[in-house]
């Protein structure tokens, strides 16, 4: 059986969520990356595009120069090949290696000798040509001369050869210089967009950001939380939502209030007149016992041996009335709980012991004690947890008049600490299972029925409550949970 812990309807702060995120994670980030990655990738695909055209518009203009100058060359150098003026070859040569990139340029005759050349070492000699394989175009990666070779024909008939190296290192420079200038270019792209999403994902999530930390802020309660409207867009129009919704909550939240505070009143009136009237019931049979006594030690009608019982019956009952007064303000006053770390196995053991020792006599009583290693500390109040266990120990005792078997025992379950305490005793029926809390409730006689209300009041002051688990004739287990000591 639970007794329900009376509620504010506030408002009540929410349980922890997972609210925070990393950076990764947020959508600033995703709006950031994305933009400066398709930055990138536009401004990668447009510079290897130009420089693919830069490279390939280099490469004909070096190639087209290059069949100019050889085809000139072979022109020129026909007659001075015939009549074999060496000379004249030689000027010709010159000519040529002053043209810009010219790494070399030979003149053969028909038979392969080489009668002009820029590598003197060769010339006179027959010796293969400079190149194997010339006029390789486009030029095969690594190779940085294009080789070029010119036919001198008179009358169809091939007299020598003209061949000439143009070398490429001039348009490689160049190339790399565009791939520099492109690469400068994403990586400025690459900044200048970063910013600039930056600066858009700052705009476009800045109004989900105030709206999160008001949820935070009224998820703690605060119902006075606004956001920002100030843009005419849909982030101002959400906010202007999120505004009237935070004001229509705080309304409902002030009416739940006041609604509950009207029925607190109301139930708080009820309780006294109910407490009042039971007070009156409890103690009008011991006071008409007095009065009655008292009346009729005020005649002379009672012999001395009448008279005596009178003042027994007078001292009962004013003893019963002390009693149900003085429990009643033990139950009035019951103090805020300090709860604090607390020894639970000693605080059980010394109960438990004191109770058996007063009734174990003249019957078999079993008391078993077990706390688990890890539930014997816990955090509670440690005089208000003595009155608890001792009015529950005590209950489950009264129950076995006869003898019996009592347990007590502790376990861990997650943070909080399980204590039950089991007896074998007479049990309590269904119907009167769910009195048994209230004040003033009790089967025992001379009972006042304050124990288990107080018991209550205690637990709940401790964020517990007490489950009773009972079987008629069997026995009965009542329970409550405490916070455990991390
Ligand atoms: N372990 C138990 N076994 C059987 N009945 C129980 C047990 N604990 C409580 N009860 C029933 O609940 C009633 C209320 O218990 P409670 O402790 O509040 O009052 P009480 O024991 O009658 O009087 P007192 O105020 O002196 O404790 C008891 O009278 C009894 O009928
Ligand atoms: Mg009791």
């Amino acid at each position: 059986m639970s007794v329900p812990e009376s509620g504010h309807p506030s408002i009540a702060p929410a349980r922890t969520a997972k609210t925070t995120t990393g950076f990764t994670h947020t959508l600033r980030f995703r709006l950031m990356l994305s933009v400066a990655l398709v930055h990138v990738v536009l401004m990668g695909v447009f510079v290897a595009d130009a420089v693919q055209e830069q490279s390939d518009r280099i490469q004909a203009e070096l190639y087209s120069r290059g069949r100019s100058l050889v085809a000139l060359t072979a022109v020129a150098s026909t007659n001075a090949l015939l009549t074999e003026d060496l000379g004249a070859l030689a000027e010709i040569i010159q000519r040529v290696k002053s043209q810009p990139d010219v790494v070399y340029c030979e003149i053969l005759d028909s038979r392969g000798r080489v009668l002009g050349t820029t590598h003197p070492e060769r010339l006179g000699k027959e010796l293969p040509l400079l190149v194997a394989k010339p006029e390789q175009f486009p030029l095969a990666a690594g190779d940085h001369i294009l080789d070029l070779q010119e036919r001198i024909r008179i009358a169809g008939q091939t007299v020598g050869t003209v061949t000439l190296g143009l070398s490429t290192v001039r348009m490689d420079s160049a190339l790399a210089r565009t791939w520099r200038e492109g690469l400068f270019f994403i990586l400025a792209a690459l900044i200048v967009g970063s910013a600039a999403a930056w600066a858009l994902s700052l705009l476009t999530t800045r109004g989900l950001h105030n709206m999160m930390e008001a949820a935070r802020k009224i998820s703690r309660g605060d119902l006075d939380v606004r956001v920002p409207a100030n843009s005419q867009d849909e982030a101002g129009m959400l906010a202007i939502a999120f505004n009237n919704m935070v004001a229509s909550l705080k309304r409902a939240s002030e009416d739940a209030a006041q609604e509950h505070e009207r029925r607190t009143q109301a139930e708080r009136l009820a309780c006294v007149g109910e407490m009042s009237a039971t007070i009156a019931h409890e103690i009008r049979n011991p006071l008409s016992a007095i009065i009655n006594s008292v009346n009729l030690l005020g005649g002379d009608a009672l012999n001395r041996e009448e008279r005596t019982q009178v003042i027994s019956i007078l001292n009962n009952e004013s003893g019963r009335l002390s009693r149900i007064l003085g429990d009643f303000l033990d139950f009035a006053k019951i103090r805020e709980s300090e709860p604090t770390r607390a020894d639970l196995k000693g605080l059980i053991e010394e109960i438990a012991n004191m109770l058996y020792q007063d009734h174990r006599t003249g019957k078999h009583l079993h008391l078993t004690v077990s706390c688990a290693p890890d539930a014997q500390t816990a955090v509670f109040d440690r005089d208000q947890m003595r009155q608890v266990l001792w009015n529950l120990m005590l209950n489950a005792l009264q129950s076995m008049p006869e003898g019996g078997e009592l347990s007590v025992r502790t376990r861990r379950d997650g943070e909080k600490i399980m204590v039950s305490i089991a007896d074998t005793g007479c049990g309590i029926a269904p119907q009167f299972l769910e009195k048994v809390t209230k004040p003033f409730v009790s089967s025992r006689k001379g009972g006042t029925g304050l124990g288990l209300a107080i018991v209550q009041r205690i637990l709940v002051q401790h964020d517990t409550q007490l489950d009773i688990v009972s079987k008629q004739g069997a026995g009965t287990e009542v329970s409550f949970q405490l916070n455990g000591v991390s």
